[in-house]
């Protein structure tokens, strides 16, 4: 496995309990499972102290874990790229797509740029702290496509995976089987990170 590339995945973080040799990649990730976890255990004592349900909006009160989440969708979206096709001549940056000609847009290729990322290989939640959320909302970052076909699903798919997070960290621990990851065609783990999940008293 190429370490340095191993940050890339939010894989690893479920996967960092598996063998625990405590080198910097492993410290790292049980750094940043603690920050998660912290936040969302207090989000969960608020809850309980306040006797409130969860709402829409409360996602949106984990800074920390919707910086994790942007972070792995910008290094292992599971969709890479889209394909268009030019209905006529199109002329772009000096460059002709001639009719019919089909482009592939790799949204791994703007995710990975140095020009748009500082170092694009690290695995690095804190950068989008010095951007700010707009930064999830501009051409740079590109996950769920852009323009027109901008996925209708993005919302939903960001609550969806914060509910997961939120009651993965708060109410269970696990322990995961070796595994590897894959990064062609898209990301994955080669033998789908099989967990066993225990519930925790909290
Ligand atoms: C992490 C999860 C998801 C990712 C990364 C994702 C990504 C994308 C991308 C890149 C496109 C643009 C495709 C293109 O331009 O050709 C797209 C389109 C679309 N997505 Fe998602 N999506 C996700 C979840 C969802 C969910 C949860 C829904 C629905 C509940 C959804 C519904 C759609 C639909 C209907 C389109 C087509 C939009 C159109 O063509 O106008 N997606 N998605």
């Amino acid at each position: 496995m190429n370490f340095s590339y191993c940050h890339n995945s939010f894989s690893v973080f479920l996967y960092w309990g598996i063998e625990n040799p405590w080198n910097s990649i492993y410290i790292y990730m049980l750094i940043l499972y603690l920050i998660v976890k912290e936040e969302n255990m207090e989000l969960k004592r608020q809850k309980t102290e306040s006797c409130e349900d969860f709402s829409w909006t409360d996602y949106m009160s984990l800074p920390f874990t919707q910086n994790v989440i942007s972070e792995t969708l910008r290094m292992a979206n599971i969709i890479n790229g889209v394909w268009r096709k030019a209905l006529k001549d199109v002329h772009i940056k000096g460059h002709l797509i001639p009719e019919g000609w089909c482009v592939l847009t790799s949204f791994i290729s703007v995710h990975m740029d140095e020009q748009n990322y500082d170092n694009p290989y690290h695995f690095d939640p804190w950068r989008w702290e010095k951007t700010g959320a707009a930064a999830v909302n501009n051409n740079n970052f590109t996950p769920f496509g852009g323009g027109q076909r901008l996925c209708p699903g993005l919302e939903l798919s960001r609550l969806e995976i914060s509910i997961f997070l939120h009651h993965l960290v708060t109410s269970y621990g696990w322990v995961a089987e070796k595994d590897e990851i894959i990064h062609f065609p898209t990301v994955k783990m080669k033998k789908k990170l099989p967990i066993t999940v225990t519930p925790v008293r909290t």
